[in-house]
């Protein structure tokens, strides 16, 4: 397994290209299986989680071509569809179950099988699955599958209360609902950017969506979708992520096609931190404004609240501020395994269930350390950029899955930083 290899070093100077968001692609992607004409999807990223996803449609019957070496992805549906989305490819991606709603909405049944937990949570899919049986489908699980059948063949509209806004279950009940007899509503829908990106397809592609963006979307069913081209909106988690280098190492990055409009209550704690952010006319330009940065709260919330896919690498800045900062994680149940890994690196953390309380140290200190998951992977390299010394970061397939080239754009700005092949 490769490693990446960071040494500490000065600040930073330059550009960091944002890819398209992998959140809003895997979620566009089995949007394909809504029509049996043509969707292509621009700006799309270069990631695993990307192939995976392209892995599960092909097996469904679906053209996936990636063109312009992965950024345009042309996609068709013609039929026959297979409606059994088999154990092999789904475990290795949760995001796999957004193909629920599609095959539903498409076939009248389907057999998907549960993701299984994952290093973060559960990750149950209880509103996915109580919000599809409310527009009338009847779904039991068997050797680790839902089984799910629409009555009739058809899904009916139905008004849907989510008990949490869970952005997966919006996008299924939102895709589902594009072709169901009626109007359905979601009250506490997810209002992420990425659901908006996907009613922005699903509208492009005939579907009548209103709403998306707030806790209440309608959606009012067609008989049929037709094809469309649609841009990937900008990725908001890579791009707080980098935003976070310059932060964490000094020195000045423009992040090329960054949005603060993505990011509103990030980019107000990285200001409380002593973190400047400015509209360039490409993107955003972030800066430190003093030397140490100070100890600010975290608490991670639905949109437009600060995201949980960011507290890992918040959490990396927050080791070496001036003070103490206290984070909550109230999205899913186990999201510190970073935390160990930073404490190997001389960082003050301690954890209490959903809270870590972190005091500000001097300077960390390189040191070998393992990604445990995704955010969590990319928290330790920004770590590692500001270190003392050398940091070797194991287990990188972990950042594969949702950050492209990632080597190439930090040493694009100055990180002294490097894969080991192995
Ligand atoms: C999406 O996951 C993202 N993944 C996650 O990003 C992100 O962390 C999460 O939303 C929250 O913003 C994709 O978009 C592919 P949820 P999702 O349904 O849809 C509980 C990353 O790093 N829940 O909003 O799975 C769940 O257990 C990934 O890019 C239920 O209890 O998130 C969790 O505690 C990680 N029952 C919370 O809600 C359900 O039926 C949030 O889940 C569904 C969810």
């Amino acid at each position: 397994m490769d490693s990446i290899l960071v040494r500490g070093g000065g600040k930073l100077s330059g550009q960091i290209p944002i890819a398209g968001a992998k959140n809003a692609c895997l979620a566009l992607m089995p949007a394909t299986l809504l029509s049996d004409e043509p969707l292509t999807l621009t700006n799309a990223p270069r990631l695993s989680d990307i192939r995976t996803m392209t892995e599960l449609l092909s097996s469904l019957g679906a053209e996936v071509t990636s063109l312009q070496e992965g950024k345009v992805l042309a996609m068709a549906s013609h039929g026959p569809i297979n409606t059994r989305a088999e154990y092999d490819i789904v475990r290795k991606m949760r995001a796999s179950n957004l193909v629920l709603g599609p095959l539903l909405a498409r076939e009248g049944h389907a057999e998907v099988s549960l993701p299984g937990g994952c290093a973060i949570g559960a990750r149950p899919m209880d509103i996915h699955t109580d919000g599809l049986a409310k527009m009338g489908a009847q779904i039991d699980l068997r050797d680790g599958y839902l089984h799910a059948k629409a009555d009739g063949g058809k899904l009916k509209g139905a008004v849907i209360d989510f008990p949490f806004a869970s952005v997966g279950a919006t996008e299924n009940i939102m895709m589902a609902a594009t072709l169901a007899k009626g109007t359905t509503v979601i009250n506490n829908a997810a209002r992420e950017p990425e659901i908006v990106d996907l009613a922005d397809c699903l509208r492009a592609m005939g579907a009548q969506i209103d709403g998306d963006g707030t806790s209440t979307v309608t959606i009012q069913g067609v008989d049929r979708l037709h094809g469309a081209t649609h841009r990937v909106v900008t990725d908001r988690i890579e791009l707080g992520t980098y935003m976070l280098a310059p932060a964490i190492c000094g020195g000045e990055v423009e992040l090329l096609g960054g949005r603060i409009d993505l990011l509103a209550a990030f980019c107000e704690k990285l200001d409380a931190a002593g973190i400047s952010v400015s509209e360039t006319e490409n993107g955003l330009s972030v800066t430190r404004r003093e030397d140490q940065i100070r100890a600010v709260d975290v608490t991670t919330e639905p949109f437009p609240g600060f995201p949980t896919d960011l507290q890992a690498q918040m959490m990396a800045l927050l080791c070496t501020a001036n003070g103490t900062s206290v984070l909550e994680e109230k999205i899913f149940e186990n999201r510190f395994m970073h935390a160990p890994e930073l404490i190997r690196m001389g960082a003050d953390i301690e954890v209490h269930g959903g809270t870590a309380t972190v005091k500000g140290v001097s300077k960390l200190k390189g040191a070998p350390v393992m990604a445990t998951d995704l955010r969590a992977s990319v928290s330790l390299i920004l770590a590692g950029m500001a270190a003392e010394g050398e940091t070797t970061v194991s287990r990188v397939y972990h950042l594969d899955r949702g950050y492209e080239h990632v080597v190439t754009k930090l040493r694009g700005v100055g990180a002294d930083i490097e894969r080991i092949k192995s």
